[in-house]
């Protein structure tokens, strides 16, 4: 039931053509499929081909045109007798997308039909070998009824259409592009497009367009802008052109994912593709632009190189996700965007890497691939390709990748081969560097500064953690971009980066009379945990003066997670209070910051990212104590705050950076104050709520309220729910502000609203509105008497048979136990017994919750 990366055969066969006819009804969808198969040369030599199946039954089996009854199921699998080198292997089947409530393979979301083929979906379609080191060129022929479907996409490009007369009508499309079968995609129902085109830096124009609901059309502005900007920035930074004449991008309400990079036909989350001023958060126009960009890179990145097997996910992952950072960054605040990922990772990854359930970013075995679609495998592998980038120079890194693309362009690739063609295009020595790729792990770094004479000198040792089934690591190449800071003049001669790779070492800096301040890892050079004792008034002195944005704001947070986590998370001395406070009141006046980035210096680290530097944490002490550094803050700095949100609101909307830091300063100053001074921010949030023409001040403000415990609350709660009424995106916005709420009776609310006409367990987004939202509010989940345990082990026990792939993501939540103090973790850990009891478990929950109780 285990596979393992080790275990890896190529393929017995291949199949050069693909040709698909489906005849489209939700209840009872035909499929016949025409595959041109042929021996692989380089295979084991089979007489009879595996086709992967999920649940379908064959109707019809021909090879070369006459029906055969010469195959046999084994398993799920059809394995068809093939006597020669080369075939035409036709199989048919019959599916119903409307009962397919997992969102795999062929299924229905309000009205169309839509496809989620990667990673072993198409193999619920029909019967093929579905693994993505086959690659084949696909003509697919979409038949249904003109009313109901009067759309009908598939990859590639539409070749011919017509009419039945019978009120059916038909579609052929072709995909000149070999892909593998993950990124079959097809799309039927009634939509409408936006449409544009672009111009490829050969000249060629490309029509594209984006296809929503009728009435969804003026929210597509943002999605196609932030496209057309991909397609040019891609051409820029990395020189890869679109290679198709038309690019498609469908919006689906009910999709397991963010989005998907399916050839020439990109099919989206709705939240991902929808963004207007009412309705949509800067976040949420960030986020579109994000995936927008994920989606268009993996065109290179994923399909024109795919990977070889399911291990080499972070190929494209890893990369893609670096590509759409950089991306991201160069469209907006470089530093800014480089702290949110930074905080991401700590945020979603450490935890991961320091759990149960950690991983390499190459995993070597599972039992269902998509639990690994993690943010190790995502976030991790984007900051491993990160730091040979920051070894090699961006444009050494620029000759590794082009050397990459050119040589394995319609290949399907391993992380090997990336690793070989970034060595052979940079020249660096990424021998040891592999061990990122097999070691799972955050490595730990001690650094200590010493000062000799004239010099100063830099100690250093690593190591990694035992992690399951790896309990001995070796040291690896960490990249430290590093600068010393003169006390007296705040300056500091040059950024030097080392590359630190052994267990111990150290690194001597001729030139300091006095000793420096030190700063390490700046913009987050390499992926590890910094352990270091570095004195307060060194950490006040780079929250105020380092030149590296991502410095600061990590001494900042250094400052806080000192005092926050002293005596095992209840907090220090009224010493590093003062410190923090003074802090924050110099970044608040400092005229030399943007508002986008006093924000980020602003933020307080989250609860998990706390609890992450305690070897046992008490969830319950690190929420009060940092609950009562906000509300001290929120005291000290009331007029400031106060003063600051006045200066906020007087700044109209716009999607510009002044505007953008306006609004984001506006609810921080709010969140603070509804700590340390409850009654003036409800006032200024109600008055925030009741001016604002933009969904950021609107629901920033109803964020603060919800919290609170004022009759007010419940009065702009249902302002929301109707000024929205019959909005998917926004009511799940009005779910997730109760379910992640400061109300003390938030776990109440989530009940009841577990009950909300509105509330449906067969709609993803709408499931982590309300209970992913719970899973991560701290206060509520960790509830000393277990019950929000007890919550998400029902919930997952009541959606695996719905969505499983959705159910497995409830587990890591409870799977952090051993990481919590007893009384709770026992209660987590028999809440995982629980569930691992149940009978009929899905392969994704089974393996989730076995790999946790470990
Ligand atoms: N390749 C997609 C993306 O990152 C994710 C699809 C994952 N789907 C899944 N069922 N696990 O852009
Ligand atoms: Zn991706």
């Amino acid at each position: 039931q285990e596979i393992r990366r080790a275990d890896y055969r190529p393929p017995a066969w291949l199949v050069d053509e693909v040709g698909l006819d489906f005849a489209l009804d939700p209840d009872a969808t035909q499929v016949r499929s025409r595959l041109s198969v042929r021996r692989n040369p380089a295979g084991d030599g089979d007489h009879a081909i595996r086709l992967n199946g999920d649940g379908l039954a064959a109707r019809s089996v021909m090879v070369d045109g006459v029906i055969t009854n010469d195959w046999h199921m084994d398993g799920a699998d059809l394995i068809v007798a093939l006597p020669g080198d080369a075939h035409e292997v036709s199989v048919e089947t019959q599916i119903t997308p409307s009962a397919n409530s997992q969102l795999m393979g062929l299924y229905a979301s309000g009205g169309m039909l839509c496809t989620q083929c990667e990673a072993e979906g198409f193999r619920r379609i029909t019967f093929f070998p579905d693994r993505p080191d086959v690659l084949s060129t696909y003509r697919v022929r979409l038949t249904g009824e003109k009313g109901r479907f009067p759309v009908l996409l598939s990859n590639g490009n539409c070749t011919a259409s017509g009419d039945n007369g019978d009120g059916t009508h038909w579609a052929e499309w072709h995909d000149p592009w070999p892909k593998p079968s993950y990124l079959f995609a097809l799309v039927a129902g009634d939509l409408v497009a936006r449409r544009d085109s672009f111009t490829t830096m050969s000249g060629r124009k490309v029509d594209l367009a984006i296809w929503v609901r009728d009435g969804d059309l003026d929210r597509t502005d943002h999605a196609m802008r932030s496209l057309k900007k991909s397609m040019q920035w891609d051409e820029e930074a990395f020189g890869r052109e679109y290679d198709l004449d038309l690019f498609n991008i469908v919006a689906v309400s009910d999709f397991n994912m963010g989005a998907m990079e399916n050839k020439g036909l990109n099919i989206f989350n709705t939240r991902y593709v929808l963004a207007d001023p009412e309705t949509a958060t800067d976040a949420d126009y960030d986020a579109v632009e994000g995936v927008i960009g994920h989606e268009y890179f993996h065109n290179w990145s994923g399909n024109r190189v795919t990977c070889r097997d399911w291990f080499q996910l972070s190929l494209k992952e890893g990369f893609t996700v670096l590509r759409d950072q950089l991306f991201s960054q160069a469209m907006g605040s470089e530093s800014v965007k480089r702290i949110e990922d930074v905080r991401v990772l700590r945020a979603a990854q450490f935890p991961e890497d320091s759990g149960p359930l950690a991983h390499p970013i190459r995993p070597d075995s599972y039992r269902e691939i998509s639990n690994f679609y993690t943010a190790t495998v995502y976030n991790k592998g984007a900051e491993v390709i990160r730091m040979m980038r920051t070894m090699a120079g961006p444009e050494n890194f620029r000759k590794g990748s082009d050397l990459y693309f050119d040589r394995h362009d319609g290949e399907a690739a391993t992380c090997e081969d990336f690793v070989t063609a970034m060595e052979d295009g940079t020249g660096l020595d990424l021998s040891r560097f592999r061990l990122w790729y097999s070691q799972a792990g955050t490595p730990r770094v001690e650094a200590r500064l010493e000062h000799d004479g004239d010099a100063a000198i830099l100690h250093l040792s690593q190591t990694v953690p035992a992690t399951p089934g790896q309990p001995d690591k070796q040291p690896m190449p960490i990249p430290l971009r590093l600068a010393l800071f003169d006390r007296d003049s705040g300056d500091h001669g040059g950024e030097q980066l080392v590359v630190f790779d052994k267990a111990g070492d150290s690194f001597r800096f001729p030139g300091f009379a006095k000793p420096p301040v030190l700063s390490l890892n700046r913009g987050f050079s390499a992926p590890v945990a910094i352990e270091r004792a570095v004195p307060q008034d060194e950490l006040v002195f780079l929250a105020a003066h380092d030149d590296d944005p991502l410095a600061r704001y990590e001494a900042m947070q250094s400052l806080t997670v000192q005092y926050l986590t002293a005596d095992g998370g209840k907090a220090g001395d009224g010493d590093g209070r003062d410190a923090i406070g003074a802090a924050m009141a110099a970044i608040l006046d400092d005229p030399a910051l943007d508002d986008l980035m006093r924000g980020e210096l602003l933020m307080l680290p989250g609860e998990a990212y706390l609890a992450e530097q305690l070897l046992v944490a008490d969830p319950g002490a690190i929420h009060a104590a940092r609950e009562g550094l906000k509300a001290w803050l929120g005291q000290r700095l009331e007029d400031r705050l106060v003063a600051l949100h006045a200066r906020a609101s007087a700044v109209p909307y716009g999607l510009e950076a002044v505007a953008r830091g306006a609004r984001k300063l506006k609810t921080q100053a709010l969140v603070l104050l509804a700590a340390g001074a409850p009654a003036v921010a409800a006032e200024l949030a109600a008055a925030q709520y009741s001016a604002a023409d933009n969904m950021t001040d609107r629901q920033g403000a109803l964020m603060v309220l919800a919290g609170l415990d004022t009759p007010a609350r419940e009065t702009f709660l249902a302002d929301f729910k109707t000024r929205y009424e019959g909005n998917a995106l926004v009511t799940d916005k009005w779910f997730s502000l109760q379910a992640g709420s400061l109300h003390p009776q938030a776990l109440e609310h989530v009940k009841h609203l577990a009950q909300h006409p509105d509330f449906t367990m067969n709609n993803p987004n709408r499931v982590r509105s309300l209970y992913m939202a719970f899973a991560v509010n701290p206060q509520a989940f960790h509830a000393a008497s277990g019950e929000g345990y007890r919550m998400i082990a029902d919930l997952i026990l009541a959606l695996d048979p719905i969505n499983a792939q959705t159910a497995a993501r409830f587990v890591p939540p409870l799977g952090r136990w051993r990481r919590i103090e007893p009384g709770r973790s026992a209660l987590m850990r028999a809440e995982l017994e629980r569930v691992a009891a149940a009978p009929n478990l899905s392969r994704d929950t089974a393996e989730q919750v076995g790999r946790s109780l470990g």
